[in-house]
């Protein structure tokens, strides 16, 4: 497999910290992000992109009807790329069934908790109020029930006792960006597909899996 061909669309709303993580990896793991589509003009990730040339698109929720007209004008300006891969990082609005299957075992997205736990959003918030003491982040297949889908990856963090959601939000973002692209970089090179159903990895054996 020519995994410098790997082409993949990555879908923002906001800061894309976790697309920069993607950004600054694609080379060494065999990827190629070919467009960032935002639904928010301002998303600074936007800015990120252009900063490495990559294509971008702004699909602005607002402008349409329907959550389905939203995504069928966001499936028309994805597919002129023709990716192999959608990438979820930091999209914030609930996708239907209907860009969901256009993109069936074709859509990943990395949700900031250890999934089945704290599906949705203000998830540090709830790991807090919950009193645990283990937090993280999950990489995913995505399905139409939320944040529901085959969990490939993740990676945990501990919660420790002063921490507010802020502190640790960031202390998961570290553990995000690391597992982000090393599973984008799995599922270019081949080493884990759709169709398995192993057990979710841990950022050390996925690791193992991918070829830097
Ligand atoms: C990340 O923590 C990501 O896991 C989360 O939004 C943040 C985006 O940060 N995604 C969700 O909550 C999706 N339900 P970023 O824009 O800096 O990558």
């Amino acid at each position: 497999m020519n995994t410098a061909t790997f082409d993949i669309a990555v879908l923002i709303s906001g800061s894309g910290s976790n697309l920069q993580a993607l950004i600054d990896q694609q080379q060494g793991f065999g990827y190629r992000i070919v467009c960032v589509l935002s639904n928010k003009a301002d998303a600074y990730g936007l800015v990120r992109a252009q900063q490495a040339h990559i294509a971008t698109r702004i699909v602005d929720h607002k402008a349409y009807d329907s959550r389905e007209a939203f995504e069928q004008a966001m499936i028309v300006a994805i597919d002129e790329f023709q990716p192999k891969l959608v990438v979820l990082a930091g999209f914030m609005r609930i996708l239907t069934p209907l860009f969901i299957s256009h993109y069936e075992q074709r859509l990943l997205n990395i949700h900031p908790s250890l999934l089945p736990k704290f599906k949705g959003t203000h998830t540090h918030e709830q790991a807090i109020a919950a009193g645990e003491t283990e937090h993280g982040a999950s990489v995913h297949w995505v399905i139409p029930e939320l944040d529901s889908g085959r969990v490939i990856a993740q990676e945990s963090v501990p919660i420790l006792a002063d921490d507010t959601a802020e502190v640790l939000a960031k202390r998961v973002l570290t553990v995000e960006h690391q597992l982000y692209p090393a599973v984008v970089a799995a599922i270019a090179q081949g080493k884990i597909r759709a169709d398995d159903h192993s057990d979710p990895l841990t950022l050390s054996q996925l690791l193992h899996k991918v070829v830097s």
